[in-house]
């Protein structure tokens, strides 16, 4: 008999983070119109590598709604650190904002609007933490500028590494020499699509 619980997929799914009344409601909010959210596993994941590597600049490319930033956002409040997240699209910038306000952190984030490279090119680090989760045909072009943003020893994250797009950042990130990288294969419920890549990277 194996030693390995039956139906992991239905025995997972019960174990999913529990969220607070904003959190669900931005989850109905992008059920009904689409909008690809981090959702609850990878939302708690971003939380627990904030919070455990302590990192107080945390920069995030792909805002939408500020699902992702809120996580990002609680995980640096205790170390009053800081979140700069970049949308290209204002109205979704709108959003975020007010969603940041509902969750009283408005303190700890700043929304830049506008193409990420763009923004990044004017940008200094260096960031502790980055996490990409924009178009995945950009994530190879981000990367540079992620290892001049992030400190030596910072941690990217990037999402949904199985979608075809971020094929090329896949093999670069894996043979690069300024990238040590891990690319898990996961049940995400609640995710877009439930199982896709992440890509956890430090810059060495
Ligand atoms: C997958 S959604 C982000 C979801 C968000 N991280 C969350 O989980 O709550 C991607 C967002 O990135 C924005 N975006 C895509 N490509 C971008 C780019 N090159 N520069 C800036 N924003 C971009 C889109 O407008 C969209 O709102």
């Amino acid at each position: 008999m194996s030693n390995m619980i039956p139906n992991p997929e239905a025995y997972f799914r019960k174990l999913v983070p529990p969220r607070d009344a904003l959190l669900v409601a931005l989850e109905e909010e992008a059920r009904q119109e689409g909008i690809p959210i981090v959702g609850p596993v990878v939302g708690e994941l971003l939380f627990i590598l904030a919070r455990a590597t302590q990192a107080r600049q945390i920069l995030e490319l792909g805002t939408a709604t500020g699902y992702s930033g809120i996580y990002l956002a609680r995980a640096c409040d205790v170390f009053e650190g800081r979140v700069v997240t970049l949308e290209r699209d204002g109205g979704m910038a709108r959003r975020a904002q007010a969603n940041f306000e509902k969750a009283g952190l408005e303190n700890r984030v700043e929304i830049l609007v506008g193409d990420a490279f763009e923004e990044m090119t004017k940008m200094q680090g260096p960031f502790d933490l980055a996490f990409l989760d924009i178009d995945k045909e950009s994530y190879a072009g981000a990367l540079s500028h992620c290892e001049r943003l992030l400190k030596p020893g910072g941690l990217l994250v990037a999402d949904n590494v199985a979608f075809r797009g971020a094929d090329e950042f896949n093999r670069v990130v894996s043979a690069h020499s300024h990238w040590r990288a891990v690319h898990l294969l996961s049940l995400l419920p609640q995710h877009s699509p439930e199982k896709d890549g992440l890509c956890l990277a430090v810059r060495v």
